[in-house]
């Protein structure tokens, strides 16, 4: 089963989360998992897969205006319709609008029909609420991108076993 990543990245911090996702996925059986830029996304691949996760830094407490726009342009394009759906988000504050960028995103999977997947709190630590959020200031002891690692490839294998369940 193919699972595609796709993430806006200026700096390389929602890069790396996408990536984490990707190799957490593809430690379940069966699923061949990609993760991609919305600049280079390979359409035919995303059309096939069963499942998307969809990542985008926080710009102002909301998505960037490249992810909206590729978005808008997508969702109908690629056929987003049927699919399992999930979202993750990066941010420099701990307050600074991870969640809400996530719940942003998920908005446009339900329009698009999608079915969406949290990941979440029935699995226990680490509780993972609307999606994976990390926060890359090095203030807070818990802070600091690669700080997340494990937390992003849980949440790529708990979504993969999710869509391997469905599909
Ligand atoms: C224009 C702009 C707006 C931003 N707004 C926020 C914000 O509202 N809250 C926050 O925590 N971080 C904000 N950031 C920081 C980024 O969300 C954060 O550094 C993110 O990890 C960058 O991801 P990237 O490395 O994948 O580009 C902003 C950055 C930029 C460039």
């Amino acid at each position: 089963m193919k699972l595609a990543v796709i993430y806006d990245s200026k700096t390389g911090n929602t890069k790396k989360a996408a990536e984490w996702i990707a190799d957490g996925m593809n430690e379940v059986v069966e699923v061949e998992a990609k993760a991609f830029s919305i600049d280079s996304v390979d359409e035919e691949f995303v059309k096939e897969a069963n499942g998307l996760v969809i990542g985008s830094p926080s710009y102002a407490a909301t998505m960037t205006p490249d992810i909206h726009s590729w978005l808008m342009a997508s969702m109908g394009k690629l056929g987003f319709a049927g699919k399992l759906g999930g979202a993750f988000s990066t941010e420099q504050y701990t307050h600074g609008g991870g969640d809400l960028v996530i719940q942003s995103i998920i908005t446009f999977e339900l329009v698009a029909g999608m079915l969406c997947y949290s990941g979440g709190s029935a699995w226990g630590k680490p509780n993972i609420h609307v999606g994976p959020v990390a926060v890359n200031n090095n203030q807070e002891k818990h802070n600091g991108i690669e700080y997340y690692e494990d937390y992003f490839k849980i949440y790529g294998k708990r979504f993969a076993t999710k869509a391997t369940e469905l599909f």
